[in-house]
C-alpha cells in the first residue's frame, strides 16, 4: 500500500482505467481504493490527493442507449458514477468527465482505433 502512495504522491493526473462490472468497479479495483486511499492520509486530516485530476476511464458491454433512464439499465454513467465523484470529491481531488468507451461487442476495429485516439487526446488535455 505504501508503494501505491508513493506512485500516487509522485503523480498529478491519476486515470482509473476498468471494465464495468456490475454496474461498478471490478472488485479489485475497489479494493484497491479502499486500501490505498486511507483515513489520514487521503481525507480525514491527510491531503494527499488534493488537487490532482482523477479521470475514470471504462469499457461497458452495454452502450450508450441502455445507459438512459428510458433504458434497460435505468440510469445513466454518470449516475453510477457518484461513488467515484464523491470519493474524488471528499479526497479535494478534480472530477474529470469520464471517458467511455460503450458497447465494445458492437465496435470494429476501426471504431476501436478512433476511440483510442480520443482517448490519448483527453489524457493529454489533463495537462
Ligand atoms: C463480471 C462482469 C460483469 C459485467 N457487468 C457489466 C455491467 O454491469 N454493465 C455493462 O455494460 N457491461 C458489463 N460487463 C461487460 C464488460 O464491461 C465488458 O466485457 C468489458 O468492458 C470489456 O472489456 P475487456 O475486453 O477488457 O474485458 C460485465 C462483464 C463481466 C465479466
Amino acid at each position: 500500500m505504501e508503494r501505491e502512495r508513493n506512485i500516487l504522491s509522485r503523480h498529478k493526473n491519476i486515470v482509473l482505467q476498468f471494465p464495468f462490472y456490475w454496474y461498478s468497479t471490478p472488485a479489485i479495483l475497489k479494493e484497491w481504493i479502499d486500501e490505498v486511499f486511507s483515513r489520514g492520509w487521503a481525507y480525514g486530516g491527510g491531503e494527499a490527493l488534493a488537487g490532482k485530476n482523477l479521470m475514470v476511464a471504462i469499457t461497458s458491454g452495454g452502450p450508450e442507449k441502455v445507459y438512459q433512464h428510458d433504458g434497460a439499465n435505468r440510469f445513466t454513467m454518470e449516475e453510477f458514477l457518484r461513488p467515484l465523484e464523491q470519493t474524488a470529491h471528499l479526497c479535494a481531488m478534480r472530477w474529470n468527465k469520464p471517458f467511455l468507451m460503450q458497447g465494445v461487442r458492437y465496435l470494429d476495429q476501426a471504431q476501436i482505433d478512433l476511440i483510442c485516439s480520443a482517448y490519448v487526446q483527453e489524457i493529454k488535455k489533463l495537462g
